[in-house]
């Protein structure tokens, strides 16, 4: 009998891990949402992310078009006798599952952290050891998004320690999109496709647009940094529906100028990044709402084709940014890097679109398209003429290229 009950067993294990896959179909788009680690840090509880959520649904964010409400580091208690990780009781004292109802009620849904070392970045407990028990209770309380940090680590492979969460996830029996957090420094984008949905490029965003922050050890990034990192062709190719480089969370209302939160927010559009705002959205100027929810914007980033932008050239201190969009329509984006206002004279005609990697080209000398100006929402003309344009210091001009 018992022989007979071990057999069973290893035969339905075997199974379980033989299919194991990640969960398809999820993160189809980039996903969207907001996190509470670039605000907030380890300073987090049930009440704030409960009016997170509130504030989704109440700013028009979930309108257009967000998500997840992703609780990052510092969430943990102790695990209990059997080894399952519990909540800090006096953070989340009505447990993550309630917190799950909660948001799941205003259509939105739950996202948490953990890590695959000992201990997260704040030294709360790691999965390292416990990943189907952690993915397990994650599925219990109603968790729909994990995002994995890379801390204490040592001697762990990352492919491998990512490949035991994803197994682990998907015997838990929830699909939860499944967000690689390693900085880049395993090169993600060459294995991870088919273990998580998303998977970071690069390491820390720093709040700011042009600058490096160094930590003594480790260093974070401002956005021109980050966009210059990693945003390649060699990652390019790697990204596409259910499968996303992550230049990281956004800085968007957390103390950059207008023009640069809508810089930062344009380029992440055009790098089908994932569009995880990291501000207090209970206090937010009307000026960051309507940066985080425009709707051209956001329909440059969550494009079906999923075809990630790429640096098309640069004039003086301008970036030129292309991202092909579907119906044979383009986006380009004009990134103002310097400080100073530029005045642009672009010559559609001497600059066709060939994207070898996608194979969408525009040639604008035998066709004819309409610009149209996302931030402004007017028009602005053809590519028949030059265009002609104002850019701020930190600036972007955004155009979507329609028939
Ligand atoms: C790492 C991650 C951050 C954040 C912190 C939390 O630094 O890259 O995004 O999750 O850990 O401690």
């Amino acid at each position: 009998m018992r022989f007979k009950l071990i057999v069973t067993s290893i035969f339905l294990l075997s199974i379980v891990v033989l299919q194991a896959q990640k969960y398809e179909n999820l993160a189809l788009t980039p996903p969207m949402g907001w996190n509470s680690w670039n605000h907030f840090a380890c300073e987090i509880n049930e009440d704030i992310i409960r009016e997170m959520a509130d504030a989704m649904v109440a700013t028009g964010m979930m309108d257009a078009g967000y998500e997840y409400i992703n609780i990052d580091d510092c969430w943990h208690g102790e695990r209990d006798s059997l080894g399952f990780i519990q909540p800090d009781p006096k953070r989340f004292p009505n447990g993550m599952k309630a917190l799950a109802d909660y948001v799941h009620s205003k259509g939105l849904k739950l996202g948490i952290y953990s890590d695959a070392g000992w201990k997260t970045c704040g030294s709360r407990p790691g999965s390292r050891g416990y990943e189907f028990q952690d993915a397990q209770q994650y599925a219990r309380w109603g968790i729909d998004y994990l995002k994995y940090d890379w801390c204490n680590t040592e001697k762990l492979n990352a492919n491998g320690a990512y490949l035991t969460m994803r197994d682990a996830l998907y015997a838990a029996g929830r699909p939860i999109v499944f967000s690689i957090c390693e900085w880049g420094d395993n090169q993600p984008w060459e294995w991870a496709e088919p273990i998580g949905h998303l998977w970071r490029t690069t390491g820390d965003i720093y709040n700011c647009f042009d600058c490096v922050y160094d930590h003594g050890t480790w260093n974070s990034w401002g956005v021109l940094q980050i966009i210059d990192l990693r945003n390649n062709k060699e990652l390019r190719k790697h990204a596409g529906p259910g499968h996303w480089n992550d230049p990281d969370m956004m800085e968007v209302g957390n103390g950059m100028t207008l023009n640069e939160d809508r810089a930062h927010f344009s380029m992440w559009c055009m790098l089908a990044a994932p569009l995880i705002a990291g501000n207090d959205l209970r206090n937010m100027a009307k000026e960051t709402v309507s940066i985080l929810t425009n709707p051209g914007a956001i329909a440059i980033n969550q494009d079906l084709l999923g075809i990630q932008g790429y640096k098309h050239g640069m004039i003086n201190q301008l970036d030129i940014w292309v991202k092909p969009l579907q119906n044979g329509e383009f986006a380009v984006c004009f990134l103002n890097r310097g400080i100073n206002e530029v005045d642009l004279i672009f010559n559609w005609a001497e600059n066709p679109i060939n994207d070898e990697l996608s194979g969408k080209k525009a040639d604008f000398v035998a066709e004819k398209f309409n610009l149209w100006n996302v931030w402004e929402n007017k028009s602005m003309g053809d590519t028949q003429k030059p265009l002609k344009a104002k850019l701020a210091g930190h600036d972007v001009l955004m155009l979507r290229l329609t028939k």
